[in-house]
């Protein structure tokens, strides 16, 4: 797996009523939640994302449905399904990442340290290269 990109299994809280997953800063989720977003309806076929952050860590997991998370370095490029309702993948800083194979269903659920910040974002490939020093 990339470096610093993590598969996080969070206990489910089960009964005879169903399930239960709780997602708690510096828990379960380790770092401080600042920010929640989902990402749904997502058309059979698209791919987003198509960028890194400077600083901001996530948390993303499929809450229902499932799509593939692409995660690359600079140097390696890994697919993770994420499908699963309890196992979140932690994306660090300065991590490519693009999210396709969305079912119709899917409901992608994003936990952010920080606000929404546009100038956090690198949006060129190129520029992400050139930042992280591929092929050093
Ligand atoms: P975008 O970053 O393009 O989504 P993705 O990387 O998943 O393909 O975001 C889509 C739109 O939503 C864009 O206009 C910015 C806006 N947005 C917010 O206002 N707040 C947020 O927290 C996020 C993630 C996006």
């Amino acid at each position: 797996i990339i470096a610093g990109c993590e598969l996080i299994e969070l206990p489910v809280r089960g009964d005879e009523r169903g399930s239960l997953v709780p997602m708690e800063a510096r828990r379960e989720v380790p770092f401080a939640i600042e920010r929640v977003y989902t990402v749904f309806g997502t058309d059979q076929g698209v791919r987003r994302g198509f960028h890194a952050h400077r600083e901001l860590q996530q948390f993303a997991l499929s809450v229902a449905g499932g799509c593939t998370m692409v995660l690359d370095d600079g140097e390696r490029r890994q697919k993770i399904r994420l499908d699963r309702p309890n196992v979140g993948l932690t994306i660090p800083p300065m991590v490519w990442h693009e999210m396709e194979d969305f079912t119709p269903d899917c409901v992608l659920l994003v936990l952010a340290d920080a606000p929404y910040a546009e100038a956090d974002y690198i949006r060129g490939y190129d520029d992400f290269l050139a930042l992280v020093g591929a092929g050093r």
